[in-house]
This record gives C-alpha cells, structure tokens and sequence, in this order.
C-alpha cells in the first residue's frame, strides 16, 4: 500500500469529522497487516468527555472487526480541516496503539495535502506501557 495514499485516505475520512466544538478536524485511515484498511474521524459530543479521535475510532471499527494486527495508520487534521502542518496523535491515541502494536508500528502524519511525516510508535511513545506489563 503507497503511504501516499494511504494519507489520501485521511484526508478523505476528515471530511466525515463531527467536530462542532473545537473545529478541528481529524481522519485516519489503518493499514492492517492482510491488507484491510479502517478508516475513521473524531467525533465529538457536548459534554465534551465522550468525544473520540479519529485514530482510536479507526482501531476500534478494526478491533470490533476482527482485525488487530497493524501495519500503518495514516493521520489528517487541522483547523477548519485546513492541514497546516503536522497533527499527531494524542497521547491516548498513542496508548491505544502499543495495545495492539509493536514498536515498528508506523504513523504518518499530513502535513499537507500531498505531503506526510513518517514516524514509528518506538518514536511517539518509548518505553510504552502495554500488555506485555500485565
Ligand atoms: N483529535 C483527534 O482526533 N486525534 C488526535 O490525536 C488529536 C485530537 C481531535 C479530538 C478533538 O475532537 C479535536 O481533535 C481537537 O482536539
């Protein structure tokens, strides 16, 4: 799968966003290792404290799926779903990843249309707390 597309895919899913309070709008698109791809937005609600990302909304349709082994998630966001340079994922997304992902796992970031940032989860988050500490 070209990474390229891949952040296409976000950029895509962004647009489907529920993001009336903050404005900010977030798309993610998982690569899952048979090939399988989730796509997924933040969603956001008015008392604030159920609102979702958009990666962990991806891994959740994955893992309610059947699907827990991947690859590459692809991340899309900004203002007004203007990509103005990179929006990484959030720390509880980075916690939901190395639930399910090793340290190769890896994570693009948009940072514009047609133009991404490549990192691995070892990068986000070292020395990750995860399943293997329980
Ligand atoms: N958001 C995501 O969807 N992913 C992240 O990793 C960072 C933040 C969303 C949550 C909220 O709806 C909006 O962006 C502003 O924080």
């Amino acid at each position: 799968m070209d990474y390229k597309k891949l952040c296409e895919m976000a950029i895509d899913a962004m647009k489907k966003s529920y993001s009336p309070y903050s404005g900010y709008k977030v798309g993610a698109a998982l690569l899952c290792k048979n090939g399988k791809i989730f796509t997924g937005c933040n969603i956001e609600n008015a008392a604030y404290s159920p609102s979702v990302c958009a990666e962990r909304t991806a891994i959740f349709k994955a893992v309610s799926e059947g699907e827990k082994d991947f690859a590459v998630i692809a991340v899309a966001g900004g203002k007004d779903g203007e990509i103005q340079g990179a929006f990484p994922p959030c720390g509880v997304c980075r916690q939901v990843m190395a639930e399910f992902c090793k340290e190769d796992f890896v994570i693009l970031v948009a940072t514009g249309e047609e133009s991404f940032k490549e990192y691995t989860l070892k990068e986000l988050l070292p020395e990750a707390f995860g399943p293997a500490y329980i």
